[in-house]
């Protein structure tokens, strides 16, 4: 598909005015298991990923951590490169959009699409939706709400901005996309954009004068305005291959094979950036595609509410490959897939420990209990068996590559399973242990080589998926190097590695998981403490302690389950208070008025216990109180506080909670 024997290849660069989230995690490690293919398949590789750093919201997330923008935008940036390193992603540059080199080719973009007549200024005024961090026009608002974000105001801006003149492209865009089928895909996607610019495309403002927060306009055209961030994080592509400003040298990567990214923003990728190189005067990049959404529980993820899950927390109890794994199995070819902790219990019981890991330690069992660990050389005694397991490796092979340079993993992983089988299934058929009772020793010889070329094999293919794993079963083998130093090409030759290798026996390479034991469900968190998280987190980064592993992918709805986590009981302040005064409401038979002294304040509250206590017997009683409960005024009187209290359903008895013993006012209850 892709004609150059250079391949370079950008995923979206992340917001970090968040943790990294499952969302940007799968994003990651589709486009690394598409280069990691890449380079085995013999491609010159560049994987470039990286942040946006520009962003509206980073600049309000700073202010309210008490950082400099700068300052936060390298602990977040920190966040993200760990986060991948950890994940396994072989990324060759990190770019960040405040790097010097980045600012530089952004000015030298607007420079040129200026002196080509395409930039003009301009009054801006309409919506602008902070969380897409996009101007919105009227007609795409949902009740007055962005489409993407209903819980959130877009905001009314009015400034003088350049604009873009997006509209003096919307021939040249179709045309570009009618001739280059593989521009957009899948091509659900191409349809989608091209219905839309066909309905017309309209000037876009590209800069913001109200911000200082970006990379400056090139002074010469004006030294008080920004570059909207759509703008600046685009060409970060460009930077990214080593282009050099001033000049017509695009860079060594230029264009870009393949930018992958989520569906949510192909309008930017697909429209937007081709306009601007279009603009400049730069070739188009290869290929833009869009993937689908890694959903929770079946609900859209968005930053802004509901369940999250860490990716990470994942990560550090079973290892990176299952979850790079499972993901690659689950999301198919630019569709959305439903992440969740039972589906991954689940692959990685049945594909992983039992299929591969079992595989892989009856193969080497067998090897050192037949053939005292060494790889027999090949004897030439071969049945129909033999031929159909070469044969489907072959077949396997060459459909796999064929998926793979489809850009869809999912189903060459699928393939590539079914070698797996297979070679389960030839243990079976072979019987190696009555060949050993039978004494037939060349035939148990020729059985174990094509065992262990057959899981060679398949390491070295499944090294984009599950790189660790690979390694592990490489080094098991006895085998030299890296599965990845093996060419998958139009042929994938290991036989000639194998004869007199050394096996080692080992543990089982993937131990298998209790859902029950494990932890690895750990990285699930709740909206409420989300919201503790990231307070803390704020304040560990103001005092220089970034936490680099708490990521948050939220879904939009409330959990239905009742539990709740110890971390939500902990939001609760309970306190020992001493009552001081106590008096009925006036005008109420059920309320009272307390006043209680919490040991470091006095506070007065308001209780219905009126019918169960006279205010007299209430003094001097320590009682529990829920101190961080919000302010109420009941019957015109401000209430801080609720006391504790245990009722019947009817409500004919009730009971103040108190402690049992002498304790401080202001003692905290857990
Ligand atoms: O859009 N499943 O940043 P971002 C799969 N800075 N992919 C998801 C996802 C999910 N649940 N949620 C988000 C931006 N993504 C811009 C990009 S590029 C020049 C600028 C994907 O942090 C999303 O589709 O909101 C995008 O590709 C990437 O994560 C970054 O999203």
């Amino acid at each position: 598909m892709f004609s150059l024997a250079k391949f370079y290849i950008t995923t979206a660069i992340d917001y970090v005015n968040g943790n990294p989230h499952l969302g940007h995690a799968y994003e990651k490690i589709g486009a690394d298991v598409i280069a990691r293919f890449k380079r085995l398949a013999g491609y010159d590789t560049f994987f470039l990923t990286g942040t946006d750093e520009h962003s509206l919201n980073v600049a309000r997330q700073a202010e309210a951590e008490g950082l400099s923008a700068k300052e936060f935008c390298d602990i977040m940036a920190g966040s993200f490169r760990d986060a991948w390193d950890k994940l396994n992603i072989s990324y060759d540059r990190f770019i960040r959009t405040t790097d010097s080199d980045h600012i530089a080719t952004v000015q030298d973009i607007v420079r040129r699409a200026n002196e080509r007549g395409y930039i003009y200024k301009g009054t801006y005024s309409g919506y602008y939706c902070v969380s897409c961090e996009r101007f919105i026009e009227q007609g795409d608002l949902i009740e007055g709400k962005c489409p993407f974000h209903p819980s959130r105001e877009p905001e009314w801006l009015e400034e003088t901005n350049y604009f873009f003149a997006l509209s003096k492209f919307q021939e040249p865009l179709l045309r570009h996309i009618r001739e280059n089928p593989e521009f957009i895909m899948p091509v659900t996607r191409r349809n989608e954009v091209v219905n839309r610019i066909k309905e017309g495309l309209q000037d876009v403002s590209m800069s913001r004068s109200t911000l200082t927060w970006g990379v400056p306009f090139p002074r010469e055209i004006d030294d008080n305005q920004v570059v909207y961030v759509w703008f600046d994080a685009l060409i970060n592509y460009l930077t990214g291959a080593g282009y050099v400003p001033g000049t017509d040298e695009f860079g060594k990567w230029w264009p870009a094979s393949l930018h992958y990214i989520g569906k949510d923003i192909t309008w930017f990728h697909c429209v937007i950036w081709p306009a601007t190189l279009m603009a400049a005067g730069v070739p188009l990049p290869e290929t833009i595609f869009g993937h689908g959404f890694v959903t929770f529980k079946g609900a859209k993820m968005s930053k802004s509410e509901g369940v999250v899950v860490d990716p990470l927390k994942v990560t550090d109890s079973l290892g990176a490959d299952p979850l790079r794994f499972y993901l690659m199995k689950v999301v198919p070819h630019g569709q959305d897939g439903d992440f969740s902790f039972e589906g991954l219990a689940e692959a990685y019981n049945a594909d992983l420990a039992n299929d591969l890991g079992n595989l892989v330690n009856r193969t080497t069992a067998m090897v050192e209990k037949y053939f005292n660990g060494k790889v027999p050389p090949p004897t030439g005694v071969a049945d129909s068996l033999d031929e159909e397991l070469k044969a489907l490796g072959a077949d396997v092979a060459r459909k796999a590559r064929e998926k793979m340079e489809e850009l869809d993993p999912t189903s060459a992983l699928s393939e590539l399973w079914s070698l797996i089988t297979a070679a389960n299934k030839y243990i079976e058929d072979s019987a190696p242990w009555v060949l050993a009772r039978e004494g037939k020793r060349e035939r148990l010889a020729t059985v174990m080589l094509n065992l262990v070329e057959a899981i060679s094999k398949g390491a070295v293919m499944l090294s984009p998926f599950i790189p660790d794993s690979s390694q592990r079963i490489w080094d098991v083998l006895g085998l030299p190097g890296k599965p990845e130093d093996i060419r998958w090409g139009e042929n994938l030759e290991v036989a000639s590695l194998l004869p007199g290798i050394s096996v080692t026996k080992t543990g089982p390479l993937f131990p298998r998981l209790d859902m029950e034991t494990s932890d690895f469900t750990a990285g699930e968190f709740h909206l409420a403490e989300l919201a503790q998280e990231k307070k803390k987190e704020g304040r560990k980064r103001q005092a220089g302690l970034s936490e680099n592993n708490s990521a948050d992918t939220v879904k939009g709805e409330a959990d239905v389950s009742d539990l709740i986590s110890i971390d939500e009981f902990a939001r609760l302040d309970l306190r020992v208070a001493e009552v001081i005064a106590a008096e009925r409401v006036a005008g109420t038979d059920k309320l009272v008025r307390l006043e209680i002294d919490l040991g470091t304040e006095r506070r007065q509250i308001v209780a219905g216990i009126a019918q169960f206590y006279a205010p007299d017997e209430l003094v001097g009683k320590h009682i529990v109180v829920v101190a961080n409960l919000e302010p109420a005024r009941i019957r015109g009187i401000e209430s801080r506080g609720m006391l504790l209290a245990g009722s019947t359903e009817d409500r004919k008895e009730l009971a103040i909670i108190t402690v049992d013993k002498p304790l401080a006012k202001g003692a905290r209850v857990r």
